[in-house]
């Protein structure tokens, strides 16, 4: 039956750690894969593609594993990693003005939602934004991600402004919520 096909499957035993840069193309995947399923309906398809080529290119991204925590404000992609080295999610923040924590990414892998490895990410980068000095955290979801911004509710952040997606834009195509939380 459809519906079982789709069911996330269950969680593999994992381990929480700062990516290596033999991770990198897992990580642009998953975060790739992430961004374009949360942005369902809220971005547009070209927008979409610029923002994964961006962000989530290989290169980019074995670059920023490599240059993890040369400067507070990044202090590098951490991995939910099987024993097998496949990666389940991927986040990474840093801290800016000696307490502001930012978390400027999180995603899964899609078939392991809804497991804790989610909550598990979120708390490594919090200790690491905690550990440089950080008492709050903040981190920007598209208005309307269905897929983002109830777990940032269920882990106590609130809604904070709204701000446009790209600033660039004129009109917006779509919204950005700042969340924010004490840590
Ligand atoms: C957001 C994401 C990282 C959360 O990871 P996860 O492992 O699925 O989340 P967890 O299993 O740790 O869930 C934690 C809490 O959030 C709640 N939650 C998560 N997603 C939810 C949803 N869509 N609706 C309602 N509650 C949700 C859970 O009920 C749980 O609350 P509880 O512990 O109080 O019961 C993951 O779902 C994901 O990658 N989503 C798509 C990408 C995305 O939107 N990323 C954020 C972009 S900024």
């Amino acid at each position: 039956m459809l519906g079982q096909m789709t069911e996330p499957t269950e969680a593999p035993a994992y381990e929480v750690r700062l990516a290596r840069v033999e991770d990198a193309g897992d990580v642009a995947r998953v975060c790739r894969e992430g961004f374009a399923a949360s942005s369902v309906g809220l971005l547009s398809a070209a927008t979409v593609e610029r923002q994964a080529a961006r962000y989530y290119d290989v290169s980019r991204v074995r670059d920023e594993i490599a240059s993890a925590g040369e400067a507070p404000q990044w202090q590098g992609y951490v991995v939910a990693a099987t024993g097998e080295g496949r990666i389940l999610g991927a986040a990474g923040g840093g801290v800016t003005d000696r307490v502001v924590g930012n978390l400027h990414v999180l995603y899964l892998d899609l078939t392991v939602r809804g497991r804790g490895i989610g909550t598990t990410l979120l708390e490594f980068v919090t200790q690491q934004q905690k550990a440089a000095g950080a008492s709050e955290q903040w981190v920007s979801v598209t208005d309307g991600n269905r897929l983002g911004i109830p777990f940032y509710l269920a882990r106590g952040f609130v809604v904070h402004d709204k701000v446009p997606f790209d600033p660039a834009d004129d009109p917006p195509e779509a919204f950005s919520l700042r969340m924010q939380r004490a840590i």
